[in-house]
């Protein structure tokens, strides 16, 4: 198994190129169902995740032509309408074929995701919601099997805000008969970004951003050229990097209006912040500033940003709280900070994080993706050699950390 080993103690310096984004990506992949035609996609990031999500995009019969960085899929030989167990247990996101397969070929036999680490996750609001819409929806060893002869528009409210109930809903919708309203709906730029690209490819969608999202079904799509948003939570990641080990980067390609949140967190722990278009630069003259933060849907903090802020209040000056209200379990990163000297007590989904002048390095084990950041940036800061296992987790979502953040001045490398 592949691990990380990084001496800590480098401040940060330069220029980082920010990838595409992992959330938008998948989703878009999928909507590349909907049409026999072709969908162009660029700015496509180097993941495990996409990699997954295109062999099984390819087990169900689509081509992909595939260049770096883009991908070209054609939908006018799906055979196989279903998501195996082995898919989706490694990638959750593969629930997104549901709506799409139902939309448009009548029928889908997609496996339950089941728990993952950071918590249950249930999918019960996407099958709600394909209910409202006429699918018959029938749960087959451990398979969901999903049915319709065409999809009609409804009225959807759901109880908890759901990124991707919202983003599987809004493709099944796309091809409903009728106007679907998906009310409570998640605010997400991903999603907005899924709505660009169905828009591209004949959708009628509106309101996509706020939670009232409006879409009149068509009857059928088209091909389409898409560029995929930068990723905001690898932008958010090197942020928080440079926040905590010190130092001043530039982060190309990214989008400042996108991260309102944690750039103001940034600037509360003493960061100076510049954006322009298409670039964020840093500084962190000093010892941050620690910082609370209270994870919520967007445009509140991204839970998928706690952990790396967590990292950088261990090193902080003073304590603060760290609430989580998103996912039960994503607090695993703690067990393993305090092997790295941090103090942090938890309470239910609150984190206390006391400050400490200085961590040490030590072995530990990445327990999801986000959690793995932490890590990343919990042994740029620590004295000494921090080696990380399991980074299977940070390649499904990071492209090529270690050597961004060798271009960076870290002293990291992967140990195969
Ligand atoms: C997406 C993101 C993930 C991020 C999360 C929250 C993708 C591929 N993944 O995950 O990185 O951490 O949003 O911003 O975009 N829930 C239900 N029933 C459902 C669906 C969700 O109870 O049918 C609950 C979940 O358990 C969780 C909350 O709703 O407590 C939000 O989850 P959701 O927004 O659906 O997360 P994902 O879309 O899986």
């Amino acid at each position: 198994m592949q691990k990380l080993a990084i001496v800590g103690g480098t401040s940060l310096r330069g220029e980082v190129q920010i990838s595409g984004a992992k959330n938008a990506a998948l989703p878009i992949m999928c909507a590349s169902l909907l049409t026999a035609e072709s969908l162009h996609l660029t700015n496509v990031p180097d993941l495990h995740d996409v990699a997954t999500m295109r062999k099984l995009l390819q087990q169900m019969g689509m081509s992909a032509q595939i260049t770096p960085g883009e991908v070209v899929f054609s939908g006018d030989r799906v055979d196989t309408l279903e998501a195996p167990y082995d898919m989706v247990k490694t990638m959750r996101a593969a629930i997104l074929v549901l709506g799409p397969l139902v939309s448009r070929f009548g029928e889908a036999m997609v496996s339950l995701p089941g728990g993952c680490a950071i918590g249950s996750r249930p999918v019960d609001l996407h099958i709600k919601g394909l209910q409202a819409m006429g699918a018959e929806i029938s749960i087959e060893h451990g398979y969901i099997h999903a049915r319709a002869a065409r999809l009609k528009g409804a009225r959807i409210f759901f109880d908890i805000v759901s990124v991707t109930g919202t983003e599987n809903l809004m493709m099944a919708a796309a091809l409903a008969d009728g106007v679907t309203v998906l009310e409570n709906a998640a605010r997400e730029p991903e999603v907005v970004d899924l709505a660009d690209c169905l828009r591209a490819m004949g959708a009628k969608i509106s309101g996509d951003g706020t939670d009232t999202i409006t879409i009149a079904g068509v009857d059928r799509l088209h091909g389409a050229s898409h560029r995929i948003m930068p990723d905001r939570i690898e932008s958010g990641t090197f942020l928080v990097a440079a926040a905590a080990a010190g130092g001043e980067i530039v982060l190309r390609d990214c989008r400042a209006d996108i991260l309102e949140t944690v750039l103001e967190k940034l600037g509360e722990a003493g960061a100076r912040i510049v954006s322009e278009p298409g670039t964020i630069q840093i500084a962190m003259p000093h010892r941050p500033r620690s910082v609370n933060v209270r994870t919520a849907p967007h445009p509140a903090f991204p839970t998928d940003m706690q952990a790396q802020f967590m990292a950088m209040n261990c090193i902080a000056e003073g304590s603060a709280m760290v609430v989580e209200t998103i996912f039960e379990n994503r607090f695993m990163h703690v067990q393993e900070l305090r092997r790295l000297g941090a103090r942090i007590d938890v309470e239910g989904n609150t984190a206390v994080v006391h400050g400490v002048e200085k961590l040490e390095g030590a072995s530990v084990m990445a327990t999801d993706l986000r959690a793995s950041a932490c890590l990343v940036i919990a042994g740029l800061v620590a004295q000494g050699e921090t080696v990380i296992d399991r980074i299977y987790h940070l390649d499904r979502g990071y492209s090529h950390i270690e050597s961004k953040l060798s271009q960076l001045g870290a002293n990291i490398r992967r140990l195969k």
